[in-house]
């Protein structure tokens, strides 16, 4: 028989990494996803079977983490082995905007689920993945952060996410449920949403690079993360709960890079140095110089004549828009615990990461820019 998992947040980034990893191996996927008027589906629309297929290995539910009676119903008539709780939203800029709402999707739609569980009667079957993160360390308490570490959450988003980590423990040592938490530092990945740094970062630049955009603004250059890649930290989710016992874990790669040097790599993967100047809010990036070759290969020899133009010129600037009103300075995790018990380390590290994002960006700006195989140059495309 093949297991049963449901994933909320099935339609994010780290819900279709898991997704495809579970039905992998072998177990039948049930998702929930949030009526949208547009379809919001594309990350998952590889693994997408017709309702009409007979035994389907990928299910999608229309739900909400809000709404207690249909996540209620869906787990009811689903009766997993595994739940994974992804969904929230998971942008800590805008939960400043957004509290009330990050409050209730983020830390109530967790009790929700654990509740439901509950008054199903599945406690002893059904193990429960509640998607914790390094945000909880916020103003950090120790270098290198671990399990052990103690909490300071510094938005909106990190104090719902407290207490959605603390109910997971609670409802554990309260109904001896199989319930975990994993505490995962920052997982990039060419499908990681648009305006989450480093994706804005990558895509920005293959923009740049084919003359479809001038310039990129960001915020705080100096801020520091722990960045893996997310088709290595949703094998750790599956390992969490296949242990006999549940347990809180730390999964990061304990390397810390800032923001600044994130964009350096980046530009750099496709062989262009910038020229830093200026600081605080005054920073600026000019374009310094070119590596041909490199660029050639890795953008194309159609955009290379436009591009060596604007050396000298302004790539990068800072907008205080993107700044937050508490800030998270430093995470860099120690991941020792997943390490020993789950046997889990990162396949990818930072210039893999980078390789992987800049590789699809540019794919999919050379298609949105019907720019195909080279066969027409930028110029000659937007005359
Ligand atoms: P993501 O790409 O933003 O995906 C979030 C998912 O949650 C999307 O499927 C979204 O649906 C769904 N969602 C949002 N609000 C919802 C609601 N009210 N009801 C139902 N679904 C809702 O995030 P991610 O990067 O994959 O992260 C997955 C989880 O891990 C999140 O809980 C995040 O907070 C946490 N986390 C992420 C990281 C990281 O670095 N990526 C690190 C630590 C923890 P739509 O597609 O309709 O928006
Ligand atoms: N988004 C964004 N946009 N961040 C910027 C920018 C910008 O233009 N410029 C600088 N930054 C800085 C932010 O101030 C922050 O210090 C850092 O880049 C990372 O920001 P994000 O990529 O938005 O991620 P995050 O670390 O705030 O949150 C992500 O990781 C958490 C785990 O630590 C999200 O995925 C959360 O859901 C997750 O819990």
């Amino acid at each position: 028989m093949s297991k049963v998992a449901l994933i909320t947040g099935i339609t994010g980034q780290d819900g279709a990494y898991l997704a495809e990893y579970l039905i992998k191996k072998g177990y039948i996927v049930h998702g929930i996803k949030r009526r949208s008027s547009l379809f919001n589906t594309e990350r998952i629309d590889h693994l997408y079977q017709d309702p009409h297929i007979e035994n389907r290995n990928l299910i999608l539910h229309y739900g909400d983490m809000t709404d207690s009676l249909n996540l209620t119903r869906i787990i009811g008539e689903i009766q997993p082995d595994e739940v994974y709780n992804l969904a929230a939203m998971s942008h800590v800029k805008v939960s400043f905007d957004s509290p009330e709402y990050t409050a209730n999707a983020d830390g109530i739609g967790v009790l929700r689920l654990l509740e439901a569980i509950r008054l199903l009667n599945l406690t002893k079957k059904t193990r429960f993945y509640q998607a914790s993160t390094s945000e909880l360390y916020g103003l950090v308490q120790e270098i290198p952060q671990k399990e052990t570490t103690p909490f300071y959450p510094r938005s909106p988003y990190a104090v719902a996410k407290l207490y959605g980590y603390w109910i997971t423990v609670n409802y554990r040592e309260a109904y001896d449920m199989h319930a975990s938490n994993g505490i995962l530092f920052n997982h990039e990945s060419p499908l990681r949403g648009e305006t989450f740094v480093t994706r804005k970062i990558t895509r920005a630049i293959a923009r740049i690079a084919m003359g479809m955009q001038q310039k990129i603004f960001l915020g705080n250059l100096s801020a520091k993360r722990d960045w893996g890649h997310a088709k290595d930290y949703v094998r750790a989710m599956h390992a969490i709960l296949q242990q006999d016992e549940p347990s809180d874990y730390v999964i990061a790669t304990g390397i810390t890079t800032t923001i600044r040097d994130f964009l350096i790599m980046s530009f750099a993967e496709i062989g262009v140095t910038l020229d830093f100047q200026g600081e605080g809010v005054n920073e600026t990036a000019l374009l310094n110089n070119i590596d041909e070759k490199v660029f050639n290969k890795k953008v194309g020899e159609a955009f290379l004549a436009n591009f060596k133009q604007r050396i000298g010129e302004q790539l990068v600037g800072i907008d205080p828009v993107y700044f937050r009103p508490t800030e998270v300075e430093l995470l860099i995790g120690d991941a020792t615990k997943a390490q020993t018990r789950l046997n889990w380390k990162p396949e990818y590290d930072l210039p893999a990461l980078i390789e992987d994002m800049m590789q699809y960006d540019i794919k999919l700006m050379k298609r949105e820019s019907y720019l195909k195989d080279g066969g027409y140059s930028v110029l000659n495309y937007f005359e």
